[in-house]
């Protein structure tokens, strides 16, 4: 008898055991998507996130700078500046025969400084003047060298009339295993006057701003 009892005591005891773990794991199941949520959320935000945003640009006279910078204060992110090895000229004629010539032999131009931490972003902002309807090639070094498989790139342009041209077509060739996302491009002339345009686009690609 003693024996039944105990056995029914130890069953008992067991059951109410497997209960507390299954409403544990429920509880825990309850808790994933919500869980889930904010981390997801947190990569379409990535402007909360911290250390996620990159905003990678060149300049040569200094317009998309000026758009960089207001993604910067904007996102928050961090930023990094492309610079060849051996710097453009100056003179207007020199630097578009360069680019030319550059272009037509589809040369890397070796970088001044390589980004170190690629792997701390998600998402990479592209940024760049229109140099013969498409980038200048020490961009196309940047991202021949960083990859930005699994990432996100977003690209932003300044130019006098081409827009963002053949750029965005060959940064997909470049990045095959990154996302693309819709690019900005801005008038030289008018890099002061966009920051509604930067903050519209911002919205709709749902990086909020700080
Ligand atoms: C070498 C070179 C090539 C250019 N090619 C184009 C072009 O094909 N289409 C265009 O709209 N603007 C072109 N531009 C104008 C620049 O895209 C524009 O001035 C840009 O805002 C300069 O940006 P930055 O000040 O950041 O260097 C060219 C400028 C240079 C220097």
């Amino acid at each position: 008898m003693k024996m039944v009892i105990l056995s029914i005591t130890m069953f008992t005891v067991l059951m109410a055991f497997m209960a507390a773990d299954i409403r544990t794991i429920f509880a825990q199941e309850k808790g994933d998507p919500s869980e889930k949520a904010v981390a997801v959320q947190g990569k379409s935000t990535p402007a909360q996130g911290g250390k996620t945003i990159l905003i990678a640009f060149f300049s040569h006279s200094g317009n998309t700078r000026v758009i960089a910078d207001m993604i910067c204060e904007m996102t928050g992110g961090d930023t990094f500046e492309i610079k060849a090895v051996r710097p453009y000229p100056k003179e207007y004629d020199a630097v578009v025969e360069q680019a030319k010539r550059e272009l037509e032999s589809n040369l890397r131009p070796p970088l001044a400084e390589k980004l170190k931490n690629a792997e701390a972003y998600d998402v990479i902002f592209v940024g760049y003047p229109n140099w013969w309807g498409t980038m200048p090639m020490a961009v196309f070094t940047f991202l021949s060298e960083n990859g930005f498989a699994g990432k996100t790139i977003v690209p932003f342009c300044t130019h006098e009339g081409s827009e963002l041209g053949a750029s965005v077509r060959d940064i997909e060739k470049l990045c095959p295993k990154s996302t693309v996302m819709e690019g900005l491009a801005v008038y030289g002339d008018e890099v002061k006057n966009a920051r509604g345009a930067a903050a519209e686009w911002l919205n709709r690609l749902g990086i909020s701003k700080r």
